[in-house]
């Protein structure tokens, strides 16, 4: 059975919103910490490794009772159960959306009548296999020698997930060395081969649908370049590839025993706990995949089993729909304290804006209130010396998250020390501002009287009450990560049944695939059809070279 059909903007809960809102919009936060010594308290909630603190956001109690009843009056659990379940939720491609069921313990799902368990043993069994024999060195090139390098061909959903992963968990990396070739710019491939030996180098083809263009067209350019070293028949030893479309791969010429199957059920920029995540498998060994699926289950069972109050996904879900949708806030930040998460920003566009970018309700119909909010992000401290200044006295509203680390993986603690000092300085910043008798205060300090400052003073206050939750864990493992990745795409969900759109397509993205297409036949053909004006100009402008 499909999700329930409800205009959110229609529910009691969402009208006494708005009531609310009303009342409590230009409140101040810093204050809500003055009125309330207990806030962070009742606004934190603590769970295994994670230490999540929503505290400094314009919401109160009474704001999360609402939420909730707007979560209730959708059946977001309901929802949560049928997504588990393996419902075909994925309505317009009428397809299960189970990427959950790759990392659960016995999954009993049936999916057309299949029992579903017994395919991702063997799928996970053949990982397991597969990245012993090429770690150990048991496995060898074509002409004896062990792999010291892996090219991971493949995008969107087939590249972004095990490539921020990969980088990730780098502390727990071997001896192979891992490559990404993703777009179709022929200078990307060009600089990977520059790095890789083909008598050394494994390549992984990665394509759900076996179809996509950038994917192939790299894949046959680094085929092209292979046999010009080896032969035809050793193809079968230094290429393996991850896909749906078996027989498109076998046409492709790679050895059966090499192919790692994915099905229709696992999203692509769901993908990474699939042999998606080969790439990963091979870099930080099996046993340590293993643990990132495991740290994602234990997720997912704190997902489907926690009341919603206590809940980490469904209460970051409702606040980001508590500033979407209230606020009027149209873009959220990410920034993880630590280099290696310097990738998860890029990786969660995808699986964000893919998700619920949309603007048809699940009735067909045009919603009428915001959906899929815009995220980006970049490491701090970096980040700090790069856009904050915008956060923190722009005229925007960016709700942003901070994600950081108790302990370091290098025990490198002084340096540790000042990454967490700046993580817990920002917050508190962002929060508190900086009051005009704070600056005043400041020059006095300096010897410097206020008429001789006044011009200045302006510039130098930070209104502050700016929204940000903290995400505090232990340390990053390849669990805690797990962790984290699947709250977010716990989050991705909530946030979709709510605003009543199918969050696991992305028609949107083929449009633009159908023109490229025609486009290169007149580009090949060298004529230009008929376009809009712009388009022909800039099509002849091009083939003018
Ligand atoms: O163009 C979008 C998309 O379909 C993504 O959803 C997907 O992750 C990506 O292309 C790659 O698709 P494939 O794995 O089939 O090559």
């Amino acid at each position: 059975m499909a999700l329930q059909t409800i205009n959110p903007t229609e529910t009691e809960a969402w009208v006494k919103l708005r009531e609310h809102f009303e009342n409590i919009q230009y409140q101040s936060t810093k204050e809500l910490f003055q009125t309330d010594s207990n806030r962070a308290e009742k606004f934190t909630i603590e769970w295994q490794d994670f230490f999540v603190d929503f505290s400094k956001n314009n919401w109160t109690e009474e704001t999360i009772a609402l939420l909730i009843n707007l979560a209730n009056e959708v059946d977001l659990k309901g929802a949560i159960t049928k997504y588990f379940s393996g419902e075909k939720i994925n309505v317009t491609e009428n397809r299960a959306v189970l990427h959950t069921a790759l990392r659960a313990k016995n999954t009993t799902v049936v999916v057309d009548g299949e029992t579903i368990a017994p395919l991702i043993e063997s799928t996970k069994q053949k990982i397991k296999n597969f990245t012993n024999q090429i770690i150990s060195g048991e496995r060898k090139g074509f002409t004896g020698k062990t792999f010291t390098d892996v090219v991971n061909i493949g995008i969107g959903g087939s590249d972004l997930g095990p490539a921020m992963v990969v980088e990730a968990l780098q502390f727990y990396s071997n001896h192979l060395n891992i490559h990404f070739i993703s777009n179709i710019d022929g200078d990307h491939v060009q600089e990977v081969l520059k790095k890789v030996n083909p008598e050394t180098t494994l390549f992984i083809v990665a394509s759900k649908t076996f179809t996509t263009q950038e994917t192939l067209t790299n894949a046959e350019t680094v085929r092209k370049w292979f046999l010009q070293s080896a032969n035809e028949k050793d193809i079968a030893k230094h290429f393996a590839a991850v896909s749906t479309n078996i027989s498109k791969v076998t046409e492709f010429g790679i050895a059966e025993e090499n192919i790692f199957p994915m099905w229709d059920w696992v999203g692509g920029r769901f993908s990474l706990w699939s042999a998606v995540g080969l790439s990963i498998a091979l870099s930080v060994g099996y046993d340590h995949f293993e643990q990132l699926l495991h740290g994602a289950n234990e997720m997912d069972e704190h997902f489907k089993n926690t009341p919603f109050e206590k809940n980490i996904p469904v209460v970051l879900a409702l606040l980001s729909i508590w500033h979407n949708n209230f606020f009027g806030a149209e873009t959220e930040a990410l920034i993880p304290y630590t280099q290696y998460l310097q990738k998860l920003a890029p990786y969660l566009q995808q699986g964000i804006m893919e998700s619920n970018g949309k603007s048809v309700g699940r009735n067909g119909f045009p919603v009428n209130y915001q959906t899929g909010t815009i995220v980006w992000g970049e490491p701090g401290t970096n980040a700090q010396h790069a856009f904050f200044q915008l956060i923190h006295q722009g005229t925007k509203l960016i709700p942003t998250d901070f994600i950081g680390f108790i302990k370091p993986l290098y025990g490198e603690q002084d340096h540790h020390n000042k990454l967490m000092a700046n993580f817990f300085a920002q917050t508190e910043a962002l929060l508190m501002g900086k009051t005009k008798e704070q600056v005043i205060a400041e020059f006095a300090a300096q010897g410097k009287l206020e008429h001789e400052v006044s011009d200045l003073i302006p510039f130098k206050v930070f209104e502050g009450n700016k929204p940000t939750n903290t995400l505090l864990i232990d340390q990053l493992t390849p669990a805690s990560l797990g962790k984290l990745i699947a709250l977010y795409e716990h989050k991705i969900f909530v946030q979709g049944v709510i605003w009543n759109i199918f969050s696991y397509d992305q028609w949107g993205v083929e449009l633009g695939k159908q023109l490229a297409n025609s486009i290169l036949e007149e580009i090949k053909l060298n004529k230009v059809n008929f376009h809009d004006s712009s388009t022909m100009n800039l099509l002849k402008k091009f083939l003018k070279n």
